[in-house]
């Protein structure tokens, strides 16, 4: 009765979480560290934009939205990451999505054919990874393939041959959740070539990319137009949740390679939800606002700086390049997660829970845990004095 390609999928990390401490008491309040859900209060012209908009919430909206809002996005990238006028027609590049896990997952229906050249088609994910990269290769009748990158960026260019002449499509994540890690413009070209030289489309998972501490972290479509002045293969994926604090909102969009940007509007014509009006509208106008974005990132860099001074002597603490993960090695992570949540009542996550064990039969997330920093100042600092108080102790 169901398809039976469901059953290959573990239970969302969330889930085994909740397994993993049932009938475990919390040694204090409980307090939510384990989901990357941003608790910053939302800009306030959204509601503003929402207000002024209110009477187009009886209209269907189109699938390709607006052309404000095509526009504002593609200024947007423009901006952010240097590209010059020409480079990016907004009306063919830019597509908006009801936030980017849906169009991640549906890039996958979109690339993934029957067969290969003759073989079962790959769909490459870096390990570890958003759990979304894995359920979509898996569904759309791909082959997942793991590529290692506990700490780092994944090299799709190392991959073997036999796989990447049979690969439809490879996610990868800048600023990676949860690694933290940033691929800078060479990973990014390296990857761009790898995946023009045999045929695959790359999904660069931008989500993060406005959430980072010392220098904005480049974009795929920043590389490809380096590399060729072309978007060819190339699909990038932003979203509002976490640059505006909104992940309620669900807007987000997906720009590049005009050919694929076609194609995925008619999929989505079929399978995927349209933006409101009013929500395209408070999208226009957050995308065409910087403060907010200032004052939000001002906050994580100062979460970071208290993550650095409790955690700073951890030997498995570094201090990500973007995004608002802790990707802290405690060297067994369910074993850290329990006894922090036996000791504190802190939920984090343990590593294992967001990747796959590789070829060589090991899981490279177990060691780690993931602590997400999406509290408030004042809260976040007494839940890391808390979990540095806990871990740092001797056992
Ligand atoms: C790596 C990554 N990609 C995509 C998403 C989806 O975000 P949204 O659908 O809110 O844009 C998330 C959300 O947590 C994420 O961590």
């Amino acid at each position: 009765m169901l398809n039976p390609r469901l059953e290959q999928l573990a239970d969302y990390p969330f889930t085994r979480l909740a397994a993993l401490l049932n009938g475990l008491e919390p040694g204090g309040e409980p307090l939510i560290m384990s989901i990357g859900e941003p608790q910053h209060a939302a800009p306030a012209l959204l509601a503003d934009a929402l207000n002024a908009s209110a009477h187009l919430w009886g209209k269907y909206p189109p699938v390709q939205g607006t052309p404000d809002f095509r526009a504002s996005a593609g200024n947007w990238l423009k901006r952010r990451y240097g590209l010059p006028a020409q480079a990016l027609d907004a009306d063919k590049m830019i597509l908006p999505v009801a936030g980017t896990r849906e169009a991640l997952y549906l890039a996958a229906q979109m690339c993934v054919p029957d067969s290969k050249r003759g073989h079962v088609p790959a769909v490459l994910i870096p390990n570890p990874f958003y759990q979304v990269y894995f359920g979509a290769a898996v569904l759309s009748g791909a082959e997942p393939v793991m590529v290692d990158a506990p700490q780092g960026v994944p090299d799709f260019s190392r991959v073997p041959p036999s796989i990447l002449e049979r690969t439809a499509l490879a996610y990868l994540c800048s600023p990676a959740n949860p690694q933290g890690s940033v691929a800078n413009l060479k990973q990014l070209e390296t990857a761009i070539a790898t995946a023009r030289q045999h045929g695959f489309v790359l999904a660069v998972d931008e989500c993060y990319a406005e959430i980072w501490d010392m220098a904005p972290p480049p974009g795929a479509l920043q590389a490809a137009w380096d590399l060729s002045k072309s978007f060819d293969n190339v699909l990038v994926f932003h979203s509002l949740s976490k640059r505006s604090s909104v992940p309620g909102l669900r807007s987000g969009f997906v720009a590049g390679d005009a050919k694929l940007i076609e194609a995925f509007s008619r999929l989505r014509s079929y399978g995927g939800a349209t933006l409101a009006l009013p929500v395209l509208s408070a999208s226009t106008a957050l995308w065409n606002d910087e403060a907010h974005v200032t004052e939000n990132q001002r906050l994580y860099r100062a979460k970071l700086d208290l993550a650095e001074r409790h955690l700073g002597r951890h030997p498995g603490f570094a201090r990500p390049e973007g995004g608002f993960f802790i990707w802290l090695d405690v060297g067994d992570g369910e074993a850290a997660a329990k006894k922090l949540w036996q000791k504190t009542g802190i939920r984090v996550l343990p590593g294992a829970y967001l990747s796959r064990p590789s070829a060589n039969g090991r899981n490279p997330g177990a060691p780690f845990v993931r602590i997400a920093l999406v509290h408030d100042l004042p809260t976040t600092d007494r839940a890391l004095a808390a979990i540095a108080a806990t871990l740092l102790e001797a056992p």
